[in-house]
């Protein structure tokens, strides 16, 4: 599906994906006019990053976010306030909003996942980035998915990586903590549709509670999506850079709180 945002945000259960392609250095006026949607903070982060990259990927990430909230709420782009936790989890402080988000961008993708629940994650890779698939599983998976792992054939290491890598790091956005929880201790069930998940005791999780979805899109990007609800649907939206710079350039188009 291709489009801007869609005129009512995701209802119970279901997940709006928003992914916005980004060439590796944006044109002069897309950059202004995304950067005007920023408050000033933000426009400050955006002149900080020193890789012209990154500093597209978050620019282009914050700017379709504050477009999908705005588009949703009569609320200037500039004007929401979000705050962080303690691992460093933006989500909206002010005005209150019954929308919940969580962003990742690699090379050349933003992915924004939009629910009504808070426990929402996404993660997005390029299905074509240098991996070492046995040495990061090693160090970082549980032995379980090791072990899943490695009784592949070298020819499925890479895709079972990745599969493996989108899920956990969805996991651990969606709970807001990021590396702060054991990578190891819990494990993913990959090739079983559902994708079911395991946690150690430690974790302290309910594994009943969680659904996962897993997306290739045609630009070469995997998404993983783990969100806590009860049953789990995934619409991916794929926003036109240049619709989405259009649509943060309107004046007017949306009042200030
Ligand atoms: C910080 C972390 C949450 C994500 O990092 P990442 O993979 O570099 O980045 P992504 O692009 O997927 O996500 C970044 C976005 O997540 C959000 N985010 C930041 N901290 C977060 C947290 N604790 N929980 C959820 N989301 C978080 C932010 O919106 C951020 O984007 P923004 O700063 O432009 O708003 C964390 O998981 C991490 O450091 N991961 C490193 C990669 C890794 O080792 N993964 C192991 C997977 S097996």
């Amino acid at each position: 599906m291709t489009g801007v945002i869609p005129p009512a945000p995701p209802g119970p259960g279901e997940v709006l994906v928003c992914c916005v392609e980004i060439p590796r250095a944006l044109p002069p006026e897309t950059t202004a006019r995304l950067r005007a949607a920023l408050p000033d903070d933000e426009r400050a982060r955006h002149a900080r990053y020193g890789h012209e990259g990154a500093a597209g990927e978050f620019l282009c990430g914050r700017a379709l976010l504050r477009a999908a909230l705005s588009a949703w709420s009569p609320v200037a782009h500039d004007a929401w306030r979000f705050s962080l936790n303690a691992h460093g989890r933006p989500a909206v402080e002010h005005p209150a909003s019954e929308v919940f988000f969580n962003l990742s961008h690699t090379r050349g993708l933003v992915a924004l996942a939009l629910g009504r629940d808070p426990a929402v994650g996404v993660d997005v890779e390029r299905l074509d980035r240098a991996v070492r698939p046995l040495e990061v599983a090693d160090r970082f998976f549980s032995p379980d998915e090791v072990a899943g792992l490695r009784a592949l054939p070298d020819a499925r290491h890479r895709d079972r990586f990745l599969a493996l890598w989108t899920l956990k790091e969805a996991y651990i956005k969606a709970r807001g903590m990021g590396l702060a929880l054991p990578l190891r201790e819990f494990s993913f069930a990959p090739d079983d549709e559902p994708v079911r998940v395991r946690f150690a005791p430690s974790l302290d999780d309910d594994a009943a509670r969680w659904r996962f979805a897993r997306v290739d899109l045609d630009s070469g990007h995997r998404v993983a999506v783990a969100a806590r609800v009860e049953r789990l649907s995934v619409r991916v939206l794929r926003v036109d850079l240049a619709a989405l710079a259009a649509l943060v350039g309107l004046p007017g188009g949306v009042r200030a709180v």
